[in-house]
């Protein structure tokens, strides 16, 4: 399998793909069930809707929301950059008929404009610097119709001591200038930057993880 992983600046977790089921839920906490509910709730999926994942690593949230939207007829498509990841994504949930998982960059997503009525991103955007943080954002823009509506959780500016703990010390320990970024504000100014009409901030967790709401004209 061709693997993306090699063309993008973004920190991607090939290495990690074997263990990433048993260490995701760690690193939330113990909060990634609700997180996943929450995010599924957000979405609001109608009738026939399409849904694209950006970094979905194994696809466990991918999964959720494809069994979600399987009896109103909808679709859902997992993406990561990096190959191992996709391979055990479509490993562990590929009997589900309305999901597929794709190897492929966030900043180059191979689908046409308006293809997609939701998109959603979990813990991605701390893996990715200023630069491809706006293509991301501009391609997750791109491929939504218009008024659709996307789905951003990620590391954000911390709001009490625990929250300052914890995301220092996720960047202390992952040396990841990205983390640092997002604790200072720089997703915030991306989605400022962004061609969406509006984003909010709709829930704020562990004083340093926030889920946004961003909206399509
Ligand atoms: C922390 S994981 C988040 C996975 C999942 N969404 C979750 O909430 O558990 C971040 C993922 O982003 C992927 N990634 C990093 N850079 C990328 C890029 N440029 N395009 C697509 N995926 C990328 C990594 O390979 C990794 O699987």
């Amino acid at each position: 399998m061709d693997n993306p992983a090699q063309r993008t600046a973004g920190r991607t977790l090939d290495h990690a793909a074997g263990l990433y089921d048993i260490l995701s839920p760690m690193v939330t906490l113990g909060r990634e069930p609700r997180m996943h509910r929450n995010v599924v709730a957000l979405l609001e999926p109608g009738s026939g809707c399409r849904v694209l994942d950006v970094g979905c690593a194994t696809g466990a949230l991918t999964t959720r929301i494809a069994r979600t939207c399987a009896p109103l007829g909808g679709e859902v498509v997992g993406i990561d950059a990096a190959a191992k990841m996709i391979e055990a994504a479509r490993r562990k949930h590929g009997q589900e008929p309305n999901l597929s998982f794709e190897a492929v960059l966030a900043e180059e997503l191979p689908y046409e404009d308006g293809s997609f009525d939701r998109v959603v991103s979990t813990f991605f955007f701390h893996h990715v610097n200023r630069e491809l943080k706006e293509r991301a954002l501009a391609e997750m823009h791109r491929v939504l119709r218009p008024e659709g509506r996307a789905v951003v959780v990620d590391v954000d500016v911390p709001t009490h001591w625990f929250g300052r703990l914890c995301a220092w010390s996720g960047y202390l320990l992952f040396r990841q200038p990205e983390i640092r970024e997002n604790i200072e504000g720089v997703l915030r100014t991306a989605f400022d930057h962004s061609a969406f009409a509006s984003w909010r901030q709709v829930a704020h967790q562990l004083g340093y993880v926030s889920t946004f709401v961003l909206e399509r004209e």
